[in-house]
């Protein structure tokens, strides 16, 4: 295959990846995103295989690459809960930037191969994107790493603070700067691997200080990282199907980091600076106030929502671990039939990865139109008779609102305490993922149905009778 036919053909593979991103942006249009995705990935591999043909050891190694590769990902994500792909995505975004890493070694010591100049005559242009795609590489590599072991409770979710950790991060980032220049102007291969090491090392120190309630910006920013990095290694290999998706992962990860942000009202720059959330102080669990929580039955609950006009579901994490979205959706078309009016209400960051609510309400059939975000919805919650809490924990915390001390301060909820009664199913009075106590536990209006969200709402269909 020729160079000019293989550029059309990732250009077309490109073109099909933006329009799977276009489709993606909405429930009713994902699944036919999802398909121009495939195909444009399809595209991009067989051409790739059939420029690698001239070279049979490259094909094999190729081939023996996708075999074990994939099939060690096939298997992983095959194992894997629906709950602990946060931490999956981390780990598999380490890999990009490894391998923006060892790609640039190679380009280093075999620049021939790449067709960008001789050992110690490498182009200019080459030498600078390998030395910037190295760079982002190692920093996507360690923060990853780090950020899977905090998702996955390997280590502490809480934010680690060094002393003077601006002061150094900003001397490590100036030094890389020199370090690139160097590189550029001696091509010393020891310059080289002292840009790795200290990338290697600034990606710790920028995820550690990280506390547990930022992580899930922390996952879409290593994300448009490790998307630079692919396409830093683009332009070293002269691929322009990998120029185009990482720049398009780059820039689609910044803007989801963008929105997280605003989802949680915080800065980005506050994010990166870190030091918010985590197991940090359950805040007024051990304030010594006595307080008491109504607690209801299956039966209760069936009977309020029968008899209610307007009821409103608020799904959290705790309906994705106990899968309960079928038994939830059976129990609205029970409430519809029996003339109430049903609404779910999704927050942005709700569950545990973006969109999670919504993916899991689509495997239920919910109807789109009966599914809102937070800024559609949070003004009906006064007119609800019943707020029906599945599972959802901070993202309805009134401290977020009410209390400047909270570590949560700030970040938009939804308001299911200004509905009549709010139902909270959950399996304790323990925290969500932000580590602080609900007062809205010990609200009037609240009663807690405290079970499994399976379970529980399994049980209040069968109150409800036929
Ligand atoms: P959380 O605040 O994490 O609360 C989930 C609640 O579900 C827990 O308090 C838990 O209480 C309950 N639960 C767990 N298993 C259950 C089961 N089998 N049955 C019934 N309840 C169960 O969830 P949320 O309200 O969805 O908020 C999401 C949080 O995760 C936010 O803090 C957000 O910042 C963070 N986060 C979000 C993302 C994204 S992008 N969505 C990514 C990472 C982190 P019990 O133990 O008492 O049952």
């Amino acid at each position: 295959m020729s160079e000019n036919v293989a550029s059309f053909l990732y250009l077309v593979s490109g073109v099909l990846f933006i329009m799977a991103l276009r489709g993606l942006s909405h429930p009713t249009t994902s699944r036919q995103g999802n398909f121009y995705g495939m195909i444009g990935m399809t595209i991009a591999v067989v051409t790739t295989l059939a420029l690698a043909i001239p070279s049979p050891a490259g094909f094999a190694m190729i081939l023996g690459g996708l075999a074990i590769g994939g099939g060690i990902g096939a298997v992983t994500a095959r194992r894997i809960a629906m709950t602990s792909m946060p931490q999956l995505v981390a780990a598999f975004h380490s890999l990009v930037g490894l391998a923006a890493v060892l790609v640039a070694a190679a380009a280093v010591y075999a620049p021939e191969s790449f067709g960008i100049g001789t050992v110690g005559a490498i182009h200019t242009q080459a030498i600078i994107e390998m030395a910037l795609g190295v760079a982002i590489g190692a920093v996507t590599f360690t923060g990853s790493i780090i950020a899977f072991l905090k998702l996955d409770g390997r280590m502490s979710g809480k934010p680690i603070m060094l002393p003077f950790r601006h002061i150094i991060n900003i001397a490590l980032a100036v030094a890389l700067v020199v370090l690139v220049v160097l590189m550029v102007t001696t091509q010393s291969n020891t310059v080289f691997w002292l840009i790795v090491i200290l990338s290697l090392v600034l990606g710790v120190l920028l995820i550690i200080p990280i506390g547990g309630a930022d992580m899930p910006v922390v996952v879409s920013m290593l994300n448009s990282y490790s998307g630079w990095a692919a396409a830093a290694l683009g332009f070293t290999l002269g691929n322009l199907a990998l120029i185009i998706t990482g720049a398009l992962v780059g820039s689609s990860g910044a803007i989801l980091s963008y929105i997280m942000c605003k989802g949680m009202n915080r800065s980005f720059i506050s994010v990166i600076l870190g030091g918010f959330g985590g197991e940090t102080a359950a805040a007024g669990a051990d304030d010594g106030i006595q307080r008491t929580v109504k607690t209801g039955a299956a039966d209760d609950a069936a009977y309020l929502m029968m008899n209610a006009q307007k009821v409103i579901i608020v799904p959290g994490y705790g309906m994705a671990v106990a899968q309960a979205q079928h038994a939830l959706r059976e129990l609205a078309d029970k409430l519809k039939a029996n003339g109430v009016e049903v609404k779910y209400a999704i927050h942005p960051v709700a569950g545990r990865m973006p969109g999670h609510m919504n993916v899991l309400l689509a495997e239920a059939n919910v109807p789109y139109d009966e599914v809102f975000e937070l800024e559609d919805i949070n003004s009906e919650f006064a007119q609800a008779d019943v707020a029906y809490v599945i599972g959802a924990n901070d993202v309805t915390n009134p401290s977020a609102r009410d209390d400047k001390t909270s570590p949560i301060y700030g970040m938009p909820i939804l308001d299911v305490d200004k509905a009549r009664t709010c139902l909270f199913v959950k399996r304790s009075l323990g925290s969500g993922y932000a580590g602080i106590d609900n007062t809205l536990f010990y609200k009037d209006g609240t009663m807690m149905l405290l079970g499994d969200a399976k379970k529980m709402t399994e049980e209040i269909v069968k109150a409800m009778g036929h």
